[in-house]
Parts: structure tokens; sequence; C-alpha cells
């Protein structure tokens, strides 16, 4: 079983992923949580690169090829070899975020995005994505204090210091790549109460996985 969680930055996604595995281990499920970009040992050198503030001038392409290279070696390395022990696997984003923030946020074209994706994957889609969905302005403000609290503005604040302008194309090129992919990617309001918020992941889930 392979579950990905999405959104903009502040939605509370890593926070809902952390309570997920925690709550599948409890029901006995042997669970890896993992994220991207950063989720192998290559991608943690890629993901200091991909988000920090002293690569301003990474050219677009340059962005999308290093995120699939993450992602290739992510999925080979990790999370197939995970499945295959009959895991479940956890990953806080995966392939829609390339569609989102490269596609719809800077304009390559999304079908290509997914060609693409198909090729660092070799094919291996989400059994469920999760989309938290929430206003741009609140996502940000918690991403922001986040940063400020955990001092890593420098360090990973590349995307938060994005224009409003950007994300919300972000915030709206996830709902329009849900409505594409309604039978796999399930749309949660993300300003609810995170408990509110955690019933309806489980509500997803519970169509597709013993709980
Ligand atoms: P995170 O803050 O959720 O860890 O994500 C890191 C940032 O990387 C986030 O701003 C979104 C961005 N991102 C992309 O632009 N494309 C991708 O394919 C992925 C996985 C992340």
């Amino acid at each position: 079983m392979f579950i990905t969680f999405e959104g903009i930055e502040g939605c509370g996604k890593s926070t809902q992923a952390k309570k997920l595995k925690e709550f599948l281990e409890q029901k006995n499920y042997s669970v890896l949580l993992t994220r991207e970009p950063g989720g192998s040992k290559l991608g943690t050198t890629l993901r200091k690169i991909l988000l920090s503030m002293e690569n301003q001038d990474i050219t677009k392409e340059t962005e999308l090829f290093l995120y699939l290279a993450d992602r290739s070696q992510h999925v080979h390395t990790i999370i197939k070899p995970a499945l295959k022990e009959n895991k479940v696997v956890i990953s806080d984003r995966y392939i829609d975020s390339t569609v989102v923030y490269q596609g719809y946020g800077r304009d390559i074209d999304p079908n290509v995005i997914h060609l693409l994706n198909e090729l660092a994957t070799n094919k291996l889609c989400p059994d469920l994505t999760i989309l938290l969905d929430l206003p741009v302005e609140i996502g940000l403000k918690r991403a922001l204090a986040r940063n400020l609290n955990n001092k890593t503005a420098r360090e990973e604040g590349r995307f938060e210091a994005e224009s409003l302008e950007f994300h919300t194309k972000i915030r709206e090129g996830y709902l329009t790549w849900a409505a594409l992919n309604k039978d796999r990617i399930v749309v949660i309001n993300g300003e609810n109460s995170p408990e509110q918020v955690f019933q309806e992941i489980l509500l997803a889930l519970k169509n597709r996985l013993e709980i």
C-alpha cells in the first residue's frame, strides 16, 4: 500500500503523515514514512540544493530534473524495497508535486511532466493521495512561522519566498489536477482542526485498507 500526501506549504501534511504512521503502527502495520525531496541518501544532498536560498538562479528545467533525479533514486532504493517487504509506505510529497509546482507553477507542460514522472518511477503510482487544501495566506503564514522557529529560512526557504501569485497558482493547479485524477486523489479541507482532518483521512483510507 502506497499513500502520498500533497498540498501547499503549511497545509499540515507532515503532521498528518506522522499521525497516520503512528495510527497504522498501532494497528500492527509495518510503516515507512518518507518524503520528497530528500527521502534517499543522495536525496539528502539534492534537497539542500533544491531548497536553499543560495540557489535562486536555478533554471526551471534544472529544478525539474533535480526533482526527478531525487524521485528516481527514492523510488528505486527506498520505496520499492519497502513495498516488496509489504510495508505501508507514506510519502510526504511525490509525483503530483512536480506536476503542480514545475508544471502549473513554472509553466512546463503538465503532460510532459507526467511522462517524465512515469520514466523516473517506472510507473509506480500511489494507491491513494491525500491533498490537503487550504487558502494560500493561511498556509504561508504557518510555513513562515515554522521556518523562523527552526531557523531554516535560508536553508529551506526558496519556495516560501515565492510570490503570493505563485502559491495561488500552486493551490489552483492542485485542485485542477485532483479533479483529473478523482479515483486516486482525495481532497480534504486543511482548514479544519488537525483531529477532524485526520478523521477524514481515515475515512478515505477505509475503502482501501483494513483499519
Ligand atoms: P516540503 O517543504 O514539503 O518538504 O517541500 C519542499 C518544497 O519542494 C516545496 O516547496 C515544494 C517543492 N517541490 C517541488 O517544487 N517539486 C517537487 O517535485 C517536490 C517533491 C517538491
